[in-house]
């Protein structure tokens, strides 16, 4: 076998550069790599890498000009299985799947996809379908909320997004406790983070009740045409308001905590996922507080003072 760590193309004769590459290429076996180092961009070489062998390889570039270009070329030990963990630290839509599965793929997520299906009973093309069903959520970004009827967007704003703080809540809880357990002694930030996330989640809890049992009934009789003879509807939308500023002045605090949910270079995989896990609850968070303070408030309060 022919297995070179560095191989400079510069000093091969230029009509032996690529059959030279090819051969130590070929030589490789799955799980093995080489270099190449070149004076100019080789891409070219990748495209007829990719047409003579076909997507069998990886193609990294280690330094990328202006005067030297070092690429590591490599077999990949499985080019058909990456390993649950990888699957689920590049894609959350897939790490949720693989949740709901009942999948491990934080810390002992080195199994294939093969391996990861039969662990849980199902084969894996049932597995790798429930992965490409995940690829398919996207964003409401789309709607045009501000055009909505009112009782249906208060019903929206239920099942959209207090349903995924009820469901996502306390997942994220678990997990900081989780994360905070493993990893709280190299990073103390984590408890605290494990803490506020209890009392964070409890408020908001606290908070979508009050909305759900006293506003937003009041605002789909009032969407309906109906009188409602409610004073407390503005005291309430107001004590709301202060509540969600309160939730945003937490998860900002949170921020700070984390210094923007930055990882350590050794972060674990489930350390990961809680960071991306908050980013997204974040995100849900705020689109959840827009919908309700720049639309649903101030429409519900323009009906009730017709
Ligand atoms: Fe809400
Ligand atoms: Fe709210």
């Amino acid at each position: 076998m022919i297995k070179t760590a560095q191989l400079d193309v510069t000093k091969i004769e230029p009509r032996l550069k690529h059959p030279t590459i090819f051969e130590h290429f070929d030589a490789l076996v799955q799980g093995e790599e080489f270099e190449i180092l070149n004076d100019h961009d080789p891409k070219p070489l990748y495209y007829q890498l990719l047409g003579e062998r076909g997507n069998i390889f990886t193609w990294e570039y280690l330094e990328n000009g202006p005067q030297c270009w070092r690429v590591r070329i490599a077999k990949p030990a499985d080019e058909n299985a990456e390993t649950v963990g990888s699957i689920a630290a590049k894609d959350i839509r897939k790490a949720e799947v693989f949740k709901k599965l009942g999948i491990d793929f934080c810390c002992g997520g080195k199994k294939s996809l093969k391996q990861a299906a039969e662990s849980v009973g199902i084969s894996e093309v049932e597995l790798k379908n429930h992965l490409s069903q995940a690829e398919n959520i996207q964003s409401n970004a789309a709607h045009d909320f501000d055009s909505w009827d009112l009782g249906f967007l208060a019903d929206y704003i239920y099942n959209v997004h207090h349903k995924y703080v009820r469901e996502q809540g306390p997942i994220i809880e678990q997990l900081a406790d989780k994360v905070a357990m493993r990893h709280g002694s190299e990073h103390h930030e984590l408890f605290h983070l494990a803490e506020g996330m209890h009392a964070f989640m409890a408020d908001l809890y606290a908070h979508l009740k009050t909305e759900e049992e006293r506003l937003f009934p009041i605002v789909k009789k009032l969407a309906s045409g109906e009188k409602a003879d409610t004073p407390e509807v503005k005291s309430t939308i107001s004590a709301m308001e202060e509540e969600h500023e309160s939730a945003g002045e937490e998860l900002r605090q949170f921020r700070i905590l984390t210094q923007d949910y930055k990882l350590p270079p050794n972060a674990c995989n489930s350390y990961t996922y809680l960071f991306e896990k908050i980013k997204e609850f974040e995100n849900d968070l705020f689109q959840h507080i827009h919908l309700e303070n720049n639309v649903l408030f101030p429409k519900a309060i323009a009906l009730h003072q017709n």
